[in-house]
């Protein structure tokens, strides 16, 4: 893949991030085990691949310490965080400082690959870590999904314009008049 190198007929990196602060995302914590220890993030840059396999991807900031924990326990759970997570976004934001022990937020279980699993949260991917792609600042990450939770009761806490928002207006997206849920 060419790499386009900073500058080449680019917009300035701070117009992209004022760009992109506008686009609004869940919020999710990823997390993975490594021998015997817990480790995770708060994470927006998080999307869906495909569904066959089903399969997802998440970008992760090299210069943190889950990165390098992803890669070599090569597995990793999504955790899309539900409205009432806040805290928990904040805490793997690293809000807490380095000291603080990120899961004392929280309740963590195991599902099938061992990463932490949160509960009560919107969805849950656990993953097999698949391919893995060098881009920059990040790695992007791809999760081969080997078992799911999710409860579509349970609004979902979403980030945006640098705020943590809530769903307020639902409508459905199919047929031509827009109705409000
Ligand atoms: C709303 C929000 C979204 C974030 N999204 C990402 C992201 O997609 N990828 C990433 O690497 N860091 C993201 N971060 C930053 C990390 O959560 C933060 O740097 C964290 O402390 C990294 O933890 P670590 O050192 O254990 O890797 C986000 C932070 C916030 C508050």
């Amino acid at each position: 893949m060419t790499e386009v190198q900073p500058g080449a007929g680019l917009v300035a990196p701070a117009d992209y991030v004022g760009a992109i602060a506008q686009h609004v995302s869940s919020v999710c914590v990823i997390t993975t085990e490594h021998e015997g220890q817990r480790y995770g993030l708060t994470a927006t840059a998080v999307s869906s691949v495909t569904a066959d396999p089903p399969r997802l991807l998440v970008c992760v900031n090299k210069s943190g310490q889950t990165h390098e924990k992803i890669l070599a326990a090569g597995k990793f759970c999504v955790n899309v965080l539900a409205e009432d997570q806040d805290r928990v976004a904040m805490v793997f934001a690293g809000m807490g400082g380095k000291a603080l022990d990120r899961f004392a937020t929280g309740e963590w279980v195991r599902l099938a690959t061992g990463s932490p699993v949160l509960a009560g949260a919107s969805a849950v991917f656990d993953c097999r870590l698949g391919a893995t792609m060098e881009q920059s600042s990040h790695s992007v990450f791809f999760g081969d999904v080997v078992a799911v939770q999710s409860r579509p009761a349970t609004d979902t806490l979403l980030y945006g314009a640098r705020r943590f928002r809530q769903l307020r207006k639902v409508f459905s997206a199919t047929g031509e008049a827009a109705e409000w849920l």
